[in-house]
């Protein structure tokens, strides 16, 4: 299972202290064979964060990246083998925020693109806002996020797919089981050699529907990864 933690635009150096709690947890953790952790920090925090984790089996991830393989005139942006030579082994690619700034299908294709070539695994974001729930065209959202997202990638080994429904980021609402389960499975069949996890409002409390979901390779968690005692709680009752 793996238990990826999105910090999204949080954190400072002294952030990188709340890791200590999780380290050691990890290490004598009896399940620790079955779990992988990766920490997605906002891109400061990247280089400090690899050094915390050098001797641990935690590893670190981006937010996001240009879709641009060589430097350029982008202010603001970095690109994939920037990440890379700090570091990063994964990139988190379109997350329904970004989605949401304006970042389009077309642009995220291009971005995975250029970070598979950098040699970064992806956490390729998907989901449907309440609006698209509402009018039950939630499949189709997601059919054509992947088609257009993934356009002529033909090796899915090193593409994680994150179902992040848009209605259930930081709001505290979860997709009923059965729901859930469904659109899983949904994904699955379509991408059968990609990692499906969810994300979107998972804490220690909803852990134990969520985890008995067939066929969820884990979470994508925001809020709650932040703080190391709800963090270790989460992957602690995964394995209950
Ligand atoms: P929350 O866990 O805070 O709802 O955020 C989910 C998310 O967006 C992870 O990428």
């Amino acid at each position: 299972m793996y238990f990826i933690a999105n910090w999204k635009m949080f954190g400072g150096l002294n952030s990188l202290n709340s890791l200590h709690k999780v380290i050691k947890f990890f290490k004598t953790f009896k399940k620790n064979r079955f779990a992988k952790i990766i920490y997605c920090p906002p891109s400061t925090l990247i280089r400090p964060m690899t050094k915390k984790l050098k001797l641990t089996s935690i590893e670190v991830g981006a937010q996001n990246c240009h879709e641009q393989e060589s430097y350029g005139a982008f202010t603001g942006s970095i690109n994939p083998s920037m990440l890379k030579s700090v570091g990063a082994k994964y990139v988190i690619i379109g997350h329904s925020e970004n989605r949401a700034a304006g970042e389009t299908n077309k642009i995220i294709n291009l971005k995975i693109k250029t970070a598979l070539k950098s040699n970064l695994s992806i956490i390729f974001c998907i989901g449907e806002t309440l609006n698209e729930k509402r009018k039950k065209i939630t499949k189709k959202i997601l059919t054509k996020q992947i088609q257009l997202g993934l356009s002529k990638i033909r090796d899915k080994k090193k593409i994680i797919i994150a179902y992040e429904p848009v209605w259930s980021i930081g709001t505290g609402l979860i997709p009923k089981s059965n729901e859930l389960s469904e659109i899983i499975n949904f994904i699955k069949k379509k991408n059968r050699n990609s990692k499906i996890l969810y994300g979107g409002s998972v804490n220690s409390k909803n852990i134990s529907e969520l985890k008995s979901i067939n066929n969820i390779d884990g979470f994508l968690i925001g809020g709650a990864s932040q703080d190391p005692k709800k963090f270790i709680d989460i992957i602690k009752k995964t394995y209950n």
